[in-house]
C-alpha cells in the first residue's frame, strides 16, 4: 500500500521531530498528544528544527530568506496537532513515540487499532520493547512494525526496520519504501534486545566502562583517546552525557540482563543517576560545563582501550549477523549511519585483514576474557581463505583489477580463470552515464577476443549498492541526437551480451534501481543478495525506462507485475524479486560472490556453442512455432559441432568431457 497521509503518537523528545521529518519529506501528518500544552512543545520543536534547516540553506546561499519561509509554510502546514483521533480516519502510516513502558505502548496500539483503517500500518519508535507483544492487542499483528528513529530523529538518518513474529514482508517492504520517502536510511532487523545499533554499541562501550572501573581512570582521559583513534565520534562519557544517563543506562541494563555479562553496567553511571544527575538535560553528569567531575591520574595504554571497543564491536556484530537479526550490508550501515563508527565493524575487519583479527581474539580471549572469544563466522572465513580485501573477499568482496589491461575508471576489469568480473565501480551511486556504458562496452570486447573467459560476473564495488540507475544529470546535459545515440550503443551492448556464448551473471548486492535494474535483467541469471532491493522508478521523474525496462521486465516476471513496477515506481525486496522470478538465487550478503562465482564456473563449464544457441533460442514470450523452429534449426546445428561429438562420446566413456567452442 502507499502512505498519503501520517500520524505521530506522543509529542515528546521524539514525536516533535519525527512529524517533522514526515512533513519535510512532502507528506501531511498529524501530531496528537494527550494535552494541548504537550502538542504544543512538539509543534514548537518541528517549527525549530524546519527553521534551522532552511537557515542552513540560506546561510550557504543556497535558498533565498523568502524562498525558506515559504518553504518552512508548506512544511510546517502539513502538521496538525492535536489531543484527539480526529483526522485518524484516513491515515495509512502511524508512528507511536509515546512513553517506553508496555502498558502504554499496548493501550495506544489498542486505540489506534479502533480509529485508523484496516490497511494502516502501525509502527513503533521503541527503543527495546518487544513488537510482538505490542501486536498481540491489535487485529493486525502483521501490520505493526518497528519504526526506531535515532535522536535527534531530525538529523540522525538511520531507521531500524523492526520485524516482529507476525509482521508480513509486505509491511516491511512499506515501511522501508516510507523510510526512503522520508529521506532516511532503513536497515531491516530482527527484534532482538538493543536491534542493531544499541547492541553492538553498548557492547563496545561496554568495554571502555569496564576498562575505566577496573582501572580507575579519568573519564576525560578515556574520552580523548577514544576521540582521538577515530572508532568513535566521540567518548563515551561526553556522548552518555549529551544522551542522558538516565537512558543509556536503561539500555546497558537492558543489555546486561538480555544477554548477561558480556555487557556491563557503570557503576558511577547508576551512582549519578540515582543522584538525579543525568548529563546535559539537567546541567551535568560526568561533565559540568564541561569540566571532568571524576579524575584519575593513571597513565593507560590507550591502544588496548581502542582495541578492546574494536574488537568487542566486531565480535557484538558476528553475533547479530549468526543470529540471523541482521545483514551484512545492514549492520555496517547501520553502524556507520546511527553510531558514526567508520569505517563500520565489517569493514575494518576485512580491511585488517581478518587472519590478523582472529588472532587478536584469540589473544584477547585469553587476556580479557571469553566475551572476546572468536566467532564462528570468523573462523569460517579464515578457514576459506577470505582474509579481507587483501585476498579479495572477506565479509564483503573487493576489486582486484588486471594490470596489462587499459582500465577504465568508472569500469575495471578483473580476471580469476575463465570468469571475468566488471566492477561497477563510480562514486557515489555507480550511475550509468555515457563514460561508464563505454567502459563496459570495452570490458565486453575484451571478454569476447579472449577465447579464454567463459562467463562475465557483473558486479559493485561499493558494498552498499549495486547501481541506483542511469546518471539523470549526464542525460539532461545530452542534446535529442547525443542521448538516442547513448542509448543505441546501451542496448547494442546489452543484446551482445545475450546472444553471445559467454554466460552474464549479475550479483546484486544492494540497490539495483532503474538503470542498474535493467543491467542486471540483461544478464543470464541474477543472484541477489538478501540486502539487495530492486525497482523502477524512473516513473517518479516524469520518465520511464530506457534500458529494457518495459521489455525485460515482463518477459521476466509478467505484464500485469511489470506493469506494476514501472508505474509505481517502488521497490521491491530481493525476497519478493525472487518470488516474482526477477532474480535466481537470493542468499546472505556475505555468500554472494562465492555463490556468483560458483555460477559462472558451472555455466562457463558448459560447451560454448551449446550456452550460445541456448541462451538465443529459449524465449517464453515467442511464437510456439516460430520458436519450436528456430529450436529446430539450432539442435541441428549444435548436434553437428565437435562438442557435440566430444560430449557425447565422453559421456558415454564415463569421462569429463574437453569442450573447444567448435
Ligand atoms: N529519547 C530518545 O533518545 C529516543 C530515541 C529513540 C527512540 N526513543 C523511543 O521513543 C519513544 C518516545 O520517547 P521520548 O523520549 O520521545 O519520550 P517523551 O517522554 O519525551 O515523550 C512521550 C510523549 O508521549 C506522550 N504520551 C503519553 N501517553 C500518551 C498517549 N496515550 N497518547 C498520546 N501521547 C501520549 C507524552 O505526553 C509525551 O509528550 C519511546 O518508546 C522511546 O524508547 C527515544
Amino acid at each position: 500500500m502507499f502512505v498519503f497521509k501520517a500520524a505521530v503518537v506522543g509529542a515528546g523528545t521524539m514525536g516533535g521531530e519525527i512529524a517533522q521529518v514526515v512533513a519535510s519529506g512532502g507528506i501531511p501528518v498529524i501530531l496528537k498528544d494527550v494535552k494541548q500544552e504537550f502538542v504544543d512543545l512538539g509543534l514548537r520543536k518541528a517549527d525549530e528544527v524546519t527553521r534551522a534547516q532552511l537557515g542552513g540553506l540560506v546561510h550557504k546561499q543556497k535558498i533565498t530568506q523568502e524562498q525558506a519561509d515559504a518553504q518552512a509554510a508548506e512544511i510546517l502546514g502539513r502538521i496538525t496537532g492535536t489531543t484527539e483521533y480526529e483526522g485518524f480516519g484516513d491515515v495509512d502510516f502511524v508512528i507511536e513515540a509515546v512513553p517506553e513502558r508496555m502498558a502504554i505502548k499496548q493501550a495506544v496500539l489498542a486505540e489506534l487499532d479502533a480509529v485508523t483503517p484496516g490497511h494502516a500500518i502501525i509502527a513503533s519508535n521503541t527503543s527495546a520493547l518487544s513488537i510482538s507483544e505490542m501486536a498481540e492487542v491489535t487485529s493486525r499483528p502483521d501490520r505493526v512494525v518497528g519504526f526506531h528513529f535515532f535522536y535527534p530523529a531530525s538529523m540522525m538518518r538511520l531507521v531500524e526496520i523492526v520485524e516482529g513474529a507476525d509482521t508480513s514482508p509486505e509491511t516491511m517492504q512499506i515501511a522501508t519504501t516510507f523510510a526512503q520517502t522520508i529521506r532516511k536510511l532503513p536497515i531491516a532487523c530482527g527484534e532482538e534486545p538493543g536491534f542493531v545499533v544499541n547492541r553492538i554499541l553498548t557492547s563496545a562501550i561496554s568495554e571502555v566502562w569496564r576498562f575505566h572501573e577496573e582501572n580507575a581512570l579519568s573519564i576525560k582521559a578515556i574520552d580523548d583517546a577514544v576521540a582521538a583513534s577515530r572508532v568513535a565520534p566521540m567518548g563515551p562519557f561526553f556522548l552518555t552525557d549529551l544522551l542522558g544517563l538516565d537512558t543509556v543506562l536503561h539500555v546497558a541494563e537492558h543489555m546486561l540482563a538480555s544477554y548477561g555479562d558480556s555487557f556491563y553496567v557503570h557503576g558511577g553511571m547508576q551512582a549519578l543517576v540515582a543522584a538525579g544527575e543525568l548529563g546535559a538535560k539537567t546541567g551535568k553528569g560526568f561533565y559540568d560545563n564541561g569540566e571532568p567531575r571524576s579524575t584519575g591520574e593513571k597513565e593507560f595504554d590507550a591502544d588496548e582501550l581502542t582495541q578492546r571497543f574494536v574488537l568487542k564491536a566486531f565480535v557484538e556484530a558476528c553475533l547479530v549477523l549468526e543470529e540471523g537479526m541482521a545483514t551484512v550490508r545492514d549492520i555496517d550501515l547501520g553502524m556507520m549511519a546511527g553510531a558514526g563508527l567508520i569505517p563500520p565493524p565489517f569493514a575494518r575487519a576485512d580491511q585488517t585483514g581478518l587472519d590478523d583479527v582472529l588472532a587478536a581474539l584469540e589473544r584477547a580471549a585469553g587476556d580479557w576474557g571469553e566475551r572476546f572469544a572468536p566467532p564462528l563466522i570468523l573462523r569460517r572465513l579464515v578457514a576459506q581463505g577470505r582474509l579481507g580485501a587483501k585476498t579479495g573477499q572477506g565479509f564483503f568482496a573487493y576489486k582486484r583489477p588486471d594490470e596489462g589491461f587499459e582500465q577504465g575508471e568508472a569500469v575495471q576489469l578483473e580476471t580469476r580463470g575463465a570468469t571475468a568480473i566488471a566492477w561497477l565501480d563510480r562514486p557515489p551511486a555507480n550511475s550509468l552515464s555515457p563514460q561508464v556504458i563505454a567502459e563496459l562496452g570495452r570490458v565486453w570486447d575484451h571478454v569476447e577476443a579472449s577465447g579464454s573467459i567463459r562467463a562475465l560476473v557483473i558486479a559493485s564495488a561499493n558494498p552498499m549498492l549495486f547501481c541506483a540507475g542511469a546518471d539523470i544529470k549526464a542525460f539532461t546535459q545530452m542534446d535529442g541526437e547525443t542521448g538516442a545515440a547513448l542509448l543505441n550503443e546501451a542496448h547494442t551492448l546489452l543484446r551482445r551480451m545475450e546472444e553471445s556464448s559467454t554466460v552474464t551473471i549479475a550479483a546484486v548486492n544492494a540497490v539495483a534501481f532503474g538503470g542498474g535494474c535493467e543491467l542486471a535483467m540483461a544478464c543470464d541469471v541474477r543472484i541477489a543478495a538478501q540486502s539487495a532491493s530492486f525497482g523502477q522508478p524512473e516513473v517518479n521523474l516524469g520518465i520511464m525506462p530506457g534500458f529494457g525496462g518495459t521489455q525485460r521486465l515482463p518477459r521476466l516476471v509478467g505484464t500485469a507485475r511489470a506493469l506494476e513496477l514501472n508505474l509505481t515506481g517502488d521497490p521491491i525486496s530481493a525476497a519478493e524479486a525472487f518470488e516474482v522470478g526477477l532474480v535466481n538465487r537470493i542468499v546472505p550478503d556475505h555468500e554472494l560472490f562465492d555463490v556468483t562465482l560458483a555460477w559462472a564456473r558451472k555455466l562457463g563449464g558448459q560447451a560454448p556453442l551449446a550456452v550460445g544457441a541456448i541462451k538465443r533460442t529459449t524465449a517464453g514470450d515467442a511464437d510456439l512455432d516460430e520458436g519450436i523452429e528456430a529450436e529446430k534449426a539450432a539442435f541441428g546445428e549444435i548436434f553437428q559441432t565437435a562438442d557435440a561429438r566430444e560430449g557425447i562420446t565422453a559421456f558415454l566413456g564415463k569421462r569429463q568431457p574437453a569442450w573447444k567452442g567448435e
